[in-house]
């Protein structure tokens, strides 16, 4: 067996910590350390739609313990979530079974939950295929699916038995999903020193430097930034698993992202691309109540600007629904809303308030 690239310590239960692994070999060698990780066990393969239509015939697994699930955030519902664990059912997966979820975060979040919940609990194991999966949601172990009244409503902290990530499957995502996971890079740049890492990558300056290798989609480039996203993930989740308070951090740009999926009815924007919106929100409201300064503020917005994020006239948003989304979100308490805002370089604190302003501005010097 090879050696995990990296491995997830959850510190208060260091039973629950797994590896991570990260190659780009044939993709159809995956199947065989599937095959090898779930030796001797019964499993149900869930796939997003897009990727089974891919990569489905080159992965060969029996169409009997396939659920293929239809793209879209929309689909991260309660009633899917009824067919997977049907098909857990019909399949008679036991406790001693296993869910593999190939796909995206919407894949990941309800096979977790669909494998956390089932029997009380059996394992699962993360093929991340999108740059966003891959980064970030395939680990921590957030399982989730949406609610009417809210995204994430419903969900349980699950950690994965393992997560493969193989860098070729990043090769088939079209532009805008590959920008949308990038936006949750550039997030952890913003973050990376309140993380507490026991070694610094300066994922800011690292990305000043290598945009060309972005739009390239450079294989060592990306499994750089995937091993530097996933190593300060890792740091956090294994000091705060249950986001009792550091793990926030990992929240940067997402109470008003997740405020502006909601708003659009999750057709305007990717997630990473609301998350990047969200990122410049805090920016602006850090700048302007003296959290960080200008130089920062423009240093930022002059990377975002780099990656090609557009900051749209904001006037398909209705301010006050939009901020009652942000009072709902899982971190506020109903009434104030909670923020996680850019402080320094990598830096950033948390703060609750009880009103923001909508004054986005998009403001660098050329
Ligand atoms: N659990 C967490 O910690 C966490 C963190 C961040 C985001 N999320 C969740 O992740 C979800 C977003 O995930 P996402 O951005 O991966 O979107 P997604 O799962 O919707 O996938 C996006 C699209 O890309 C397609 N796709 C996937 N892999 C592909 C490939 N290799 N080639 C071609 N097409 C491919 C999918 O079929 C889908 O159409 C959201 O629901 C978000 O809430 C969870």
């Amino acid at each position: 067996m090879t050696e995990p690239t990296i491995t997830v310590n959850i510190s208060e239960q260091p039973k629950k910590s797994y590896p991570i692994y990260i190659d780009n070999d044939d993709i159809k060698t995956l199947r065989l350390k599937l095959d090898e990780e779930t030796k001797n066990k019964k499993r149900l393969v869930i796939f997003s739609q897009k990727v089974y239509k891919i990569y489905g015939k080159s992965l060969g697994f029996d169409k009997s313990e396939i659920f293929v699930l239809k793209d879209g955030e929309r689909e991260k519902n309660i009633k899917n979530y009824e067919k997977i664990i049907k098909k857990a059912i019909e399949l008679k997966l036991s406790r001693k079974d296993i869910i593999i979820a190939i796909g995206g975060g919407v894949v990941g979040d309800m096979a977790g939950f669909a494998a956390s919940t089932y029997m009380r609990g059996i394992e699962f194991i993360q093929v991340p295929t999108t740059l966003l999966a891959c980064v970030d949601s395939s680990v921590g172990g957030k399982t989730a699916i949406d609610m009417p009244k809210g995204k994430n409503f419903v969900g349980a902290f699950y950690q994965p038995k393992a997560v493969y990530i193989n860098l070729n499957f990043l090769k088939t995502l079209d532009e805008e999903q590959y920008k949308s996971g990038f936006g949750e890079v550039i997030k952890y740049g913003f973050i990376e020193k309140s993380c507490y890492h026991n070694e610094y990558f300066d994922l800011l300056g690292f990305l000043k430097n290598h945009r060309e290798d972005y739009f390239k989609r450079d294989n060592d480039f990306l499994a750089k930034i995937i091993k530097i996203c996933l190593e300060l993930k890792s740091a956090v989740v294994s000091q705060d698993e249950k986001e009792k308070g550091l793990r926030k951090i990992l929240n940067l740009g997402h109470t008003f992202g997740h405020a502006l999926e909601e708003e659009t009815k999750y057709q305007r924007f990717t997630h990473g691309y609301a998350v990047v919106l969200g990122i410049m929100f805090v920016f602006n409201y850090g700048l302007k109540h003296n959290f960080c300064d200008r130089k920062y503020y423009e240093e930022a917005f002059t990377l975002i600007d780099f990656y090609g994020y557009n900051l749209p006239k904001m006037w398909f948003v209705n301010k006050k629904r939009t901020l009652n989304y942000m009072k709902t979100d899982k971190k506020s308490d109903g009434e104030n809303i909670t923020l996680i805002i850019p402080t320094n370089y990598g830096e950033v604190t948390e703060k609750t308030v009880q009103d923001v302003e909508f004054d986005i501005q998009y403001k660098i010097k050329k």
